[in-house]
């Protein structure tokens, strides 16, 4: 049915606001903000069908009536709350208004609900939709969503395995041990490092999923987790849902965004159970030189934390440097895990599959979790990452140079052009400070409106990363010297 509202008087009673519009059908809605049993509001639509110019007397008592006794029946249940003068709404009534969609069920979220940081980057992403669809030629380089296709082996691996009926049934809980294998000989020959599939390798739904998880597991209300800042906005998300605390290491240009582990309180670090990292860095393209991660284990032994070690841009390191494994770090897994997804290395970023390599027990304790929430990814999925971590790895190299050659184009062109940008060491992302003026948000917006180009204000990844914006290498060369051209113009 087409509702249309008529007129939206707001009115006031013993200190509640409500709201109320007539349907084209006649009926009345009575909204009401900051109910004291239901804070996000209360809605109730009148049973009565016919029309009124204005709210009829008897509908206004009601409201009256209902607005008062919700002001002052803190604990009585909805179903004895008076909707009428003299009537009661029984629960057989309730149901029934329910059934014919006259009156919604107003239960709210946990509060659990209402910690999750706010999104950010949802009003850019609006704004850059509805650009793109009324037409305007937007060089959209506010995302970090993979632009190239899964290499076509991988691909041929799901397509073979879908065919297998033997995937089409439950895989084992903890996943396949043939791709905790291929896990352990990946770690072994990249870097080096000797894993237990069945105890030191953990199957994740995405290194996202694996990042909330980690907080939950560990973190009680009030504990504290480490995070960088800027950084990965996911590490808040499990961090707000354990309704823990999150004490931010600075990354600053002068440290070569590196954090400084002396500059945390004692206090915080006595009551911090988690450490997260992530090198090279999403978002501002930093990498870590391996003596970062001794001092990170001395650092976790000593204030008696654990590491999370975000290696989701491992494969994308520049000017001829791997970038290190935490893991390489002698000691690293008595104190820590480290997240590996296939998103990015592999371009597999819709499918869904990551590992937590390291620590037992905390393995152990991710696969407990999980135990709980899952069973185990599409078997397919996982015989198509078998093959990815198992066969050719040139595909890896060719996306490497790739992002390597995008970021020589892009950055080449904006210093040719006299604007100040420093390259990245690893990542797909350039962290640009904005000129003289600006704020992050303001010249984002300058950006988007004056030469069509979408960035991410760095503040969106905490507030250090006021006077930054991140741009993300992930369309073609030509694209990205034609965005530091239309920076350049209007930046200069
Ligand atoms: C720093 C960082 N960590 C983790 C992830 C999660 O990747 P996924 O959930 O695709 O495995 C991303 C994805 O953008 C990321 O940038």
């Amino acid at each position: 049915m087409a509702w249309q509202f008529r007129g939206h008087p707001v009115r006031e009673i013993h200190g509640l606001p409500y709201t109320i519009h007539q349907f084209q059908n006649g009926q009345w809605q009575i909204v009401i903000d900051n109910c004291p049993r239901h804070p996000a509001g209360y809605t109730f639509i009148t049973p009565m069908r016919k029309p009124f110019r204005r709210l009829p007397s008897g509908a206004a008592r009601s409201a009256r009536l209902l607005v008062t006794t919700l002001a002052r029946q803190r604990k009585s249940s909805i179903y004895e709350i008076k909707l009428f003068e003299g009537q009661v709404v029984s629960r057989r009534a309730r149901r029934s208004w329910l059934g014919r969609g006259v009156m919604r069920v107003n239960i709210q979220m946990a509060d659990r609900m209402a910690r999750l940081p706010k999104q950010f980057f949802a009003d850019l992403t609006r704004r850059v939709q509805a650009e793109i669809e009324a037409g305007r030629d937007i060089i959209n380089l506010g995302q970090g969503n993979p632009d190239l296709p899964t290499p076509p082996h991988i691909v041929e691996a799901l397509r073979e395995a879908a065919l297998d009926p033997a995937t089409h049934r439950y895989g084992p809980f903890r996943g396949m041990a043939a791709l905790k294998e291929a896990v352990a000989a990946f770690y072994a020959r990249t870097y080096g490092i000797d894993l237990d599939p069945d105890t030191e390798v953990a199957i994740l739904f995405g290194g996202k999923a694996g990042l909330v998880e980690v907080s939950e597991i560990y973190l009680n209300p009030g504990d504290v987790a480490l995070v960088p800042d800027p950084g990965y906005p996911d590490y808040w998300s499990g961090i707000a849902l354990a309704g823990a605390r999150m004490v931010t290491l600075p990354l600053t240009a002068d440290r070569s965004f590196l954090p400084d582990f002396e500059a945390v309180a004692d206090a915080d670090w006595q009551a911090a159970k988690l450490l997260f990292l992530n090198y090279p860095h999403n978002p501002t393209g930093a990498t870590a030189p391996a003596s970062l991660y001794t001092d990170l284990v001395e650092q976790a032994r000593k204030h008696d934390v654990w590491v999370v070690h975000d290696f989701a841009y491992g494969a994308i390191g520049y000017d001829g440097i791997q970038p290190p494994s935490f893991l390489q770090a002698p000691g690293a897994k008595e104190v820590g895990i480290e997240l590996y997804t296939l998103s990015k290395t592999y371009n597999m970023a819709g499918w869904r599959v990551a590992f937590a390599v390291g620590n037992p027990d905390m393995i152990a304790a991710i696969n407990l979790f999980q135990d709980h929430y899952y069973v185990s990814l599409f078997p397919a999925v996982q015989r198509a990452a078998i093959a990815a971590l198992t066969g050719p790895q040139d595909c890896v190299e060719n996306l490497r140079m790739t992002y390597e050659s995008r970021r020589n184009a892009f950055v080449g062109a904006l210093q040719s052009l006299g604007v100040h940008c420093p390259p990245p060491g690893g990542s797909f992302f350039v962290w640009m400070p904005v000129p003289e003026g600006f704020k992050a948000v303001s010249y984002a917006d300058m950006l988007l409106e004056k030469a069509g180009v979408a960035v991410a204000p760095g503040v969106g990844f905490g507030a250090c990363g006021e006077g930054y914006v991140r741009i993300g290498l992930l369309t073609s060369e030509d694209r990205l010297r034609e965005a530091a051209h239309r920076i350049a113009a209007v930046t200069r």
